[in-house]
């Protein structure tokens, strides 16, 4: 068995920001348009009167600011309220390849490595935008990496998992290191009628490489000590896109066919899940909750992130302890925790114990123990 490190991490951050006052703004002109529009019908009482957003409620219930997207004009558009991301040939790369590169090549040149150290690609998001080829296989092509390529999803948390398994092939031999990217659009499965969710979501993605420890040479890196998965079903974050659609028409274009969630069960249930498995896994490991000098906690919510850390340490955690990233970029699903791990590292001293953590639908929740190199 070899020992395995992650030698290096990119992000790809898009061009454009909404923020929260301008999203409000578009979503109050579209209320204003709909309940004008049904004015009649409204004061019969057979349509309900739409409510509008505020931009103080969204920071104080979620801590977020702002987020990046592919496209500013298409979401903000009242009439649209949809990103426009054009269709490409097939002679060109699409918009999730072409993300996953832009991370990937910052990875590459952190772990000081090129596309033949490389032996496999794992593509690890919440939403893929094709049925085949995988995504990873177009992703190894554009770098001209070798060996193999698979999708993978496991919604917020594919992160993680996608880290456990990269980590288990190199351990195992398969592969001498592997890249591991996670590209999010999540502006495209967002319903932006939807005054409870309208805000919650932006664009990003990331990348992380995970190499045979013998092979690595960088200064960006972190021996993986363990990883912990769980999952248990969930009904609370959902969304019923898919293949089959097309054979049940009375449900194309219901409100079940972008991310739906209950948010305050969410909040309720998923905090002790994920505070309770990074504590079982520390001790697992004969390790010390004191003894972490970061968590990278999954992205989504900034009260949830609070409340996870001071379950585990019993007082308050630091920003530096528990870097908050969402305030600029949102929830980008998968790829939340590793943009906060990308941008919290390097001031680490050698020998720092950290937690990467994921959390999402499923219910879905990992936990990865790293120490610094
Ligand atoms: C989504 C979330 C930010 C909502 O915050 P919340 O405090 O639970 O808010 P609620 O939905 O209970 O709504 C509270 C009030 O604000 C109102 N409200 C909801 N959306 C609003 C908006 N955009 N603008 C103004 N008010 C709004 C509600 O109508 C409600 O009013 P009421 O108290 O008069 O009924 C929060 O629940 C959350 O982040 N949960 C975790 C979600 C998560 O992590 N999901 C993972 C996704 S991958």
């Amino acid at each position: 068995m070899h020992n395995v490190v992650i030698s290096g991490t990119g992000l790809y951050t898009p061009a454009n920001s909404i923020s929260n006052e301008e999203l409000v703004q578009s979503f109050n002109t579209y209320v204003a348009q709909f309940n004008a529009d049904n004015a009649d019908a409204i004061a019969r009482g057979e349509v309900e009167a739409l409510t509008e957003s505020s931009a103080a409620f969204i920071e104080k219930a979620s801590g977020i600011k702002s987020r990046f997207v592919m496209d500013k004009e298409g979401i903000l558009d009242p009439q649209r309220m949809a990103p426009r991301l054009p269709e490409r040939s097939n002679d060109e790369w699409s918009v999730l390849c072409q993300m996953a590169i832009g991370a990937a090549e910052q990875a590459l040149q952190r772990a000081g490595k090129t596309a033949a150290d490389i032996d496999g690609v794992i593509v690890a998001c919440s939403n893929l935008q094709r049925a085949y080829p995988a995504i990873a296989i177009e992703v190894q092509e554009a770098l001209g990496i070798q060996g193999f390529g698979f999708d993978m999803n496991v919604a917020c948390s594919s992160a993680t998992f996608g880290i456990q398994t990269a980590a288990n092939s190199i351990q195992l031999g398969h592969a001498r290191a592997i890249l591991m990217v996670n590209p999010e659009v999540c502006t495209g499965h967002l319903n932006f009628r939807d005054r409870d969710s309208h805000f919650i979501f932006g664009d990003a993605a990331t990348a992380v490489i995970i190499e045979r420890a013998d092979l690595a040479t960088s200064k960006y890196q972190f021996d993986i000590v363990s990883t912990k998965l769980l999952t248990k079903f969930s009904n609370n974050i959902r969304n019923n896109f898919g293949f089959l659609n097309r054979a049940a028409e009375e449900g194309i274009g219901a409100k079940d066919k972008l991310f739906v969630q209950e948010g305050r069960k969410v909040f309720k249930e998923v905090c002790p899940m994920v505070a309770e498995l990074i504590g079982e896994h520390l001790q697992e490991n004969q390790l010390n909750v004191s003894d972490v000098k970061r968590f990278w906690l999954h992205q989504a919510n900034l009260s949830m992130n609070h409340l996870i850390v001071k379950k585990l340490l019993g007082r308050d955690a630091t920003e530096q302890e528990a870097p908050v990233i969402l305030d600029t970029y949102a929830n980008t699903s998968s790829a939340g925790s590793v943009i906060s791990f990308h941008k919290n590292q390097d001031d680490l001293p050698a020998g720092s114990l950290a937690v990467l953590s994921s959390f999402g639908a499923g219910y879905s929740i990992g936990s990865v123990i790293l120490r610094k190199r």
